[in-house]
């Protein structure tokens, strides 16, 4: 687990960039965090960091919005209309298995189609604070333990 602070919006769309050039295909990203804690913020930076020159806006009301013209696909997700099910016919592992990079908004609503191994990076706002966010970084399994620590390298 790695935790890191922003102070601002751009901050965080940074450290999205920084993630981004140690990403690799097939890497799945979960984003946890209240309606506007920054999921969308952080997919921007990250990616302008994989050389995504099109302007990233949340997918609410397409699902899956798939960006072809960076270092490799990034496929953002926001699965929050799924909130009551309906995600079964999607053909998720068409993505997470696609070659790119899946980076999925409110992932608990299609927990059951989601890979076993993932990063998860949660968000937290601080109450005392509008532009403060607590990035909290928690890979499950050995391939994003590295990757977590990789990350750490960079932004130390
Ligand atoms: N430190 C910060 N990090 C990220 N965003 C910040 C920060 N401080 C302020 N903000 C602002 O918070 C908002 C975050 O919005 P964003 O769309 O990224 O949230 P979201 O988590 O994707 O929300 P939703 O669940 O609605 O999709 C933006 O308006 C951004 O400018
Ligand atoms: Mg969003």
């Amino acid at each position: 687990m790695f935790k890191i602070k922003t102070n601002d919006a751009e901050q965080t769309e940074k450290i999205g960039a920084q993630l981004a050039p140690i990403l690799e295909p097939n890497d799945v990203l979960l984003l946890d965090g209240n309606l506007g804690a920054g999921k969308t913020t952080f997919t921007k930076g990250l990616a302008k960091g994989l050389g995504i020159k099109r302007y990233v806006k949340s997918p609410t009301f397409t699902i899956i919005h798939e960006y072809h013209e960076g270092r490799m696909p990034l496929y953002h997700m926001d699965v929050y209309r799924l909130e009551d099910g309906g995600g079964d016919d999607l053909g998720w592992d068409e993505y997470f298995f696609g070659g790119g990079v899946s980076v999925i908004e409110w992932s608990q609503y299609i927990r059951d189609y989601l890979p076993d191994d993932y990063l998860k990076l949660k968000i937290a706002r601080n109450d005392d604070d509008d532009d403060q966010r607590i990035l909290t970084f928690e890979p499950q399994g050995q391939h994003y333990e590295e990757l977590v620590a990789q990350l750490k390298e960079v932004l130390e």
